[in-house]
């Protein structure tokens, strides 16, 4: 299948998410391109969608939901898989909390996605500049410090399994199928 892995990414860890998935994909033999989302104009001609952003001020980034609003349409009726890369994930709870406030309902409406989830991301506070700070600062919805999260929490074991799963599902989906699992 021609699969697209479209991301948004502010600081590359979700950049690199992407590439993972994309490589476990190609190494089952599906046609994968990875993108950032902010570079496609169109998205013809796939027959799946894996797509994934960082979180900031806890909700996705806006070019991320630009998109999702944009190609919407194209979208209808095809598979897609969902990841954000955050840092609530790794508080207390934090996966059921993410899970029910950071995934945007209202643009995720009439889609067939078929599997969601939340990966811990990366956070190198020497390159998040004043006003990143600032909004880390005010807009992070935890109850821990964010800055207690400085550092690469991504499971590259954990991310690969996603993966995996994604492609078996991908097997037993008929191109254009339009099951609904959510
Ligand atoms: C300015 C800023 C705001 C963030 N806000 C949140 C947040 O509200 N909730 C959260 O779980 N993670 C938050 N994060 C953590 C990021 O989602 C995480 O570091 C992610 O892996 C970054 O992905 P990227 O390197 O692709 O940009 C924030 C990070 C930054 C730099």
């Amino acid at each position: 299948m021609k699969v697209l892995v479209g991301y948004g990414s502010v600081h590359g860890s979700t950049a690199e998410v992407a590439q993972r998935i994309g490589d476990v994909l190609t190494q089952r033999g599906h046609n994968v391109t990875v993108a950032d989302v902010k570079t496609l104009t169109h998205v013809d001609g796939y027959d799946a969608f894996v797509l994934g952003t960082a979180i900031e001020a806890s909700t996705w980034l806006p070019e991320f939901k630009a998109f999702m609003k944009a190609f919407n349409p194209q979208m209808l009726n095809k598979p897609i898989y969902l990841w954000i890369n955050c840092i609530r994930v790794l508080e207390e709870y934090g996966m059921s909390h993410v899970m029910d406030f950071y995934m945007v309902p209202e643009l995720l409406k009439g889609l067939n996605v078929r599997s969601r989830t939340a990966f811990a991301g990366k956070l190198d506070l020497q390159t998040v500049d004043w006003n990143e700070r600032w909004s880390l600062a005010a807009r992070y919805d935890g109850h821990a410090w964010p800055t207690n999260f400085d550092g690469d929490f991504r499971d590259w074991d954990k991310i690969a399994d996603w993966a995996t799963s994604v492609a078996n599902d991908l097997q037993v989906m008929p191109v254009g199928s339009e099951d609904h699992v959510n």
